[in-house]
């Protein structure tokens, strides 16, 4: 398992996979079938492929926790700049297709529409995310500040929650799932930081009885 984790294939394929959700959403359009409304399609799936790869990105860390396998960590800024890769679909389906590239509008939207707006701030908070994910940035911003930078990525995740939520009409179950797994995610990370911070607090303390 952790040779197939440390490979080159595993990392292949599990980028190929990533690509499977494109293939779906374009699927019916390649096979010329009757679709009733194309821009829904696109941008529901495209929305949900969004906040579903930031939720597996989201469970690397406590799954490489949990598990004990380090070769998780590989698969984590592939599965982040997915997560991004989907959203400027999302994105770009809304710019072009619902807005016509009408700023007017599109501001008009992002002021006026609440669910607009938080899916607006989700999707600029993981512009920088993006950009820095490179081993060089890491060293330019040392991984202190870069870890701290990085943590915009939760409120992203709650972010697209949000904005998911506040447009469904009466189908509030599948928010309501995000809404837990994120919820989950966040309370884990909460408390793994909570555990670490008692234990060096403990240990001067140890130090200073000893
Ligand atoms: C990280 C960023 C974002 C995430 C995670 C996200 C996620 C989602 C999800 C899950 C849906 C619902 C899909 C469904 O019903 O199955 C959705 C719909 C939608 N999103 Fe986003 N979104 C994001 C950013 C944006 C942005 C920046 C805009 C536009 C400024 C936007 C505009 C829309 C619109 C117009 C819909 C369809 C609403 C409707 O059909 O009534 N989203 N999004």
């Amino acid at each position: 398992m952790r040779a197939f984790l440390s490979s080159k294939t595993s990392k292949a394929l599990i980028f190929i996979l990533c690509l499977v959700p494109l293939a779906g959403i374009a699927w019916p359009f390649l096979a010329h079938s009757v679709i009733p409304d194309p821009l829904a399609l696109i941008q529901h799936g495209t929305g949900d492929w969004t906040l579903r790869f930031l939720v597996i990105t989201l469970c690397i860390t406590p799954l490489r926790q949990i598990l004990h396998l380090t070769e998780l960590i590989r698969f984590r800024r592939m599965l982040g700049l997915y997560a991004f890769f989907y959203g400027c679909l999302h994105f770009t389906t809304y710019l072009w297709f619902d807005k016509l590239f009408d700023l007017y509008e599109i501001w008009k939207d992002v002021y006026k529409r609440p669910f607009i707006t938080v899916g607006f701030l989700a999707f600029t908070l993981l512009i920088p995310l993006a950009i820095t994910s490179t081993a060089g940035w890491i060293r330019r911003l040392g991984g202190r500040r870069w870890r701290i930078l990085h943590r915009a990525i939760y409120i992203s995740a709650v972010c697209g929650v949000v904005h998911y939520y506040w447009q469904v009409k009466s189908a509030v179950i599948r928010p309501l799932v995000y809404c837990f797994l994120v919820g989950l995610l966040l309370a884990w990370r909460l408390g793994s930081w909570l555990l670490r911070r008692s234990r060096t607090n403990q240990v001067p303390a140890a130090v200073h009885t000893n």
